[in-house]
Formats: structure tokens, sequence, C-alpha cells
């Protein structure tokens, strides 16, 4: 559905399951986030992320490397639906699985996703957000020319309160 010089992002199909259960499953992966995931939780959020690609014709698509066909992890756009001091919005969030981190996957099917966003969608914003301690995920926001948001920190509606990564920055990048 979107291609880059090394990338295709596309619908979800369930080849795709046994990888992206490895890659939800990995703690290195689900640092970030308060807990890994199980296989049925990973297989369910696959069907989800699938269901609203078709519902809405965009989302967190499956992204695939061009050269290998291998599956790589996911990228995409999302309308979260709790609430928020910024929602509702319009995310741009990514995960991949760490055999493919330091070579600019994550930014190029990000900045991809960006264009299509603006171009395609129409929309006027983005937004992104992650732990405080995801310095790696930042680095993406910022490579794509995400600014972070002055007093636009939260803590995730969906992370225990008190928890080490309930805190959350809040980067945003409107359409020029
Ligand atoms: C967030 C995440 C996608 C970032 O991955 P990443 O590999 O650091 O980011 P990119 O794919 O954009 O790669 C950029 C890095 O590749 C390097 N690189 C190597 N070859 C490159 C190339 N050909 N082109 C561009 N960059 C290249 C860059 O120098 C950069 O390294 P640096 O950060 O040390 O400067 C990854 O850490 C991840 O999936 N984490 C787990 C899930 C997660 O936390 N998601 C976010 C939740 S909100």
């Amino acid at each position: 559905m979107i291609e880059t010089k090394r990338l295709t992002l596309r619908q979800w199909k369930e080849s795709d399951k046994v990888p992206n259960f490895q890659m939800n499953s990995n703690p290195e992966v689900m640092k970030f986030f308060p807990k890994a995931l199980s296989r049925e939780e990973s297989d369910l959020l696959a069907d989800r992320m699938r269901a609203k690609i078709d519902q809405n014709g965009f989302g967190f698509y499956a992204v695939e490397e061009k050269e290998s066909g291998l599956f790589v992890g996911t990228i995409g756009l999302n309308c979260p639906e709790y609430t928020t001091h910024f929602t509702p919005c319009t995310e741009i969030g990514w995960r991949l699985d760490n055999k493919f981190w330091k070579r600019g996957y994550a930014t190029e099917g990000a900045e991809a996703v960006l264009n299509y966003a603006f171009d395609e969608l129409k929309l006027d914003e983005v937004v992104s957000f992650t732990s405080k301690l995801n310095i790696p995920s930042m680095s993406v926001m910022e490579r794509i020319g995400m600014l972070r948001v002055e007093g636009g920190d939260f803590e995730h509606p969906n992370v225990e309160k008190g928890h080490p990564l309930s805190w959350h920055v809040l980067y945003l990048i409107q359409s020029s």
C-alpha cells in the first residue's frame, strides 16, 4: 500500500502472525511497554490492526523488507480510542523487530507514512508519543521533523499510574 526504497507497508497477512509474535514477545523490543505479549495477545493485535485498515483505509501496516520479503514490524497511523488532553488525534507509531534496528528502516517508513497522512489523507497534524525513557523512538520522531510539545507530557491512560513507564512525551508535526 505504501512503498519506500527498501520497504513495503501493506495489509496484514496470516503468515505475519508468527514473526509478529516473535517481535512482541521479545523483552528487548518490549522494554518500554509494561509487558511483552502472549501469542494470543499478539494475534489479537494483528487482527485489530488488519480490521482498522479495512475500516479506515489506513492504520498500522505490516512492514516487509523488499529485498528478503521478511516481516520487519509495524509502522503506521492510528486514532486512539482513549481520552487524553490531545485526543481526538491521529498518531504515527512504529515497532520493529530488533533484527532490523539501526538500518534507518523506522525513519524511512515513518517519512512515507507522514507524506501519505498529509498528501493523501489531507490531515492538518499528526502526533506521536512514547514513554519518557524511550530515546530511540524520540529520535525517530525528531528525524522525521516532529517537535516535542512543551507542557504536553501526560500519563498514559492504559498504563498503571506510578508505573515507571506511565509518563509519556508528546510530539507534533503540522502540514506545511
Ligand atoms: C523505536 C525503533 C523503531 C527505533 O529503531 P532504530 O533502528 O533506532 O531507528 P531507525 O530504523 O530509524 O534507524 C536509525 C539508526 O540507524 C542508523 N542507520 C544505519 N544505516 C542507516 C541507513 N542506511 N539509513 C539511515 N539510518 C541508518 C542511523 O544512524 C540510526 O542510528 P543512531 O540512532 O545510532 O544514530 C526501535 O527501537 C523499536 O522498534 N523499538 C521497540 C518498539 C518501540 O519502542 N516503539 C515505539 C513505541 S512508541
